[in-house]
């Protein structure tokens, strides 16, 4: 037998794939199917996750073979249904592998995520002001006492109380009070509304103001993933051309948006199999790529003698504990396989595969075009449309591969038309 952990996983059998993430599980395959399965024979995690489920709505999970992070190597899973997304990243992956270093640090501008209390309108501003610096640390104690314990065991709790101030069309002052916890390597959603409306009535109580909306924020860009990627002797021809796709989408948000949606690809696919709230995440980052009044890429590449350099800076605030994480065992056998030490790792694995699927995308846009990779890969979602028997798929397959390569673009009905003059 071959050893697989050789082969790219494009040549990888279904066995051999489950031997690789078993071996690394320390599972056998069939215990991985039995995971993978178990709990979706019944309706019980649905009911525990969501009121008035009728199933589940299943997507394929695959994985990067062999990520290289800080000289440190990740198996990563990925759960998504876009056809070129898994292949498109491992061949970059490897790429990188043998060609480039990536990196990645996080940025921590101050500590713990946001949870936000809106006063619509401050009355008395000045007292407003000097209650919430005189008792703020207070209130963080009784907080840190309160819902917070359980975070301050765990090395977190509430750090920090800031107040915003926003000026109304109408001249009135709405202040915003920021609540800074530190929900160490949970998502941390629950604390922090808990958090925010524990607090809410007793800021009423000491300044007299009216209080309003309690909670978190999606946006905290003070905590920031930077990845970069430096790829050695790269392709002149290449690497400029890459470069020129950076400033397409550094100076245009019709194609920032595309950019970033490449990105995503491989962000979301991680959080969805690690069971992260993909949509607070995607939120976050959209609205960080537009802070500066412009929407922007979250990479940006550049070409210097031979080097191409990539940078992705971007907030991505995940967890491994709680939620989701804990409960869904799909979600509990990607983590495992990560062997990520806490929520800060996974943010760095996760910030550089959404580096390395960008890179996918503009190797394939600035050579060939996106077309005939993904396309390639489509035949079968097209076939799977199509009432033929096993034989003729793979004789369809053939031909329109064939179309493919000749007229660079196919469709279903091509496939209507062999399948026609197959069978006559
Ligand atoms: C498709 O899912 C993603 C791309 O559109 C990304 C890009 O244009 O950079 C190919």
């Amino acid at each position: 037998m071959t050893d697989s952990t050789l082969k790219s996983l494009s040549r990888m059998t279904y066995e051999e794939r489950l031997a690789y993430i078993g071996r690394e599980l320390s599972m056998t395959p069939d215990e991985i199917i039995e995971t993978l399965r178990s709990s979706f024979e019944t309706i019980q995690l649905a009911e525990a996750l969501i009121e008035g489920a009728i199933g589940y709505f299943s997507m394929p999970m695959g994985f990067l073979k062999d990520l290289k992070l800080n000289e440190k190597n990740y198996i990563v899973p990925m759960a998504i249904e876009e056809t070129s997304i898994v292949a498109g990243v491992n061949k970059i992956a490897k790429w990188v592998r043998e060609k480039g270093k990536l990196e990645s640090r996080l940025i921590e501008e101050k500590r713990g995520l946001i949870g936000q209390i809106q006063i619509p309108r401050i009355v008395n501003l000045e007292n407003f002001q000097k209650t919430v610096e005189g008792r703020k640390q207070a209130w963080i104690d009784l907080a840190n006492k309160g819902p917070a314990k359980s975070m301050v065991l765990r090395g977190g709790g509430v750090q920090d109380i800031e107040l915003r101030l926003i000026n109304r069309e109408d001249n009135s002052v709405m202040g915003v009070l920021h609540i800074f916890v530190d929900v160490c390597d949970a998502m941390g959603a629950n604390i922090i509304n808990q958090v925010s409306e524990f607090l809410k009535p007793i800021i009423i109580e000491e300044t007299d103001e009216t209080l309003h909306l309690c909670i978190l924020s999606n946006l905290n860009d003070h905590k920031r993933v930077r990845v970069t990627l430096t790829m050695e002797d790269f392709d002149e021809c290449l690497g400029r051309r890459i470069e020129e796709a950076s400033y397409f989408a550094e100076y245009d948000p019709y194609r920032a948006v595309t950019h970033n949606k490449g990105i995503m690809n491989g962000i979301d696919a991680v959080l969805i199999a690690t069971g992260n709230d993909f949509r607070a995440v995607e939120a976050g980052l959209h609205a960080y790529a537009a802070l500066q009044g412009r929407y922007k890429p979250l990479s940006t590449w550049r070409y210097a003698e031979g080097t191409l350099t990539g940078v992705l800076e971007a907030p991505l605030n995940l967890g491994i504990v709680g939620g989701v994480t804990s409960i869904h065992p799909t979600a509990g056998l990607a983590l495992k396989l990560l062997k990520v030490e806490d929520a800060e790792e996974l943010m760095q694995v996760v910030g550089a595969v959404g580096l390395i699927q960008n890179l996918a995308a503009l190797r394939a846009l600035c050579s060939e075009g996106i077309v005939s990779g993904h396309m390639r890969l489509h035949l079968k979602n097209i076939l799977m449309t199509i009432d033929a028997t096993e034989s003729e798929q793979k004789e369809l397959e053939q031909r329109l591969l064939k179309i493919l390569l000749e007229k660079k673009y196919v469709s279903r009905s091509n496939a209507l038309d062999e399948l026609q003059k197959l069978r006559a």
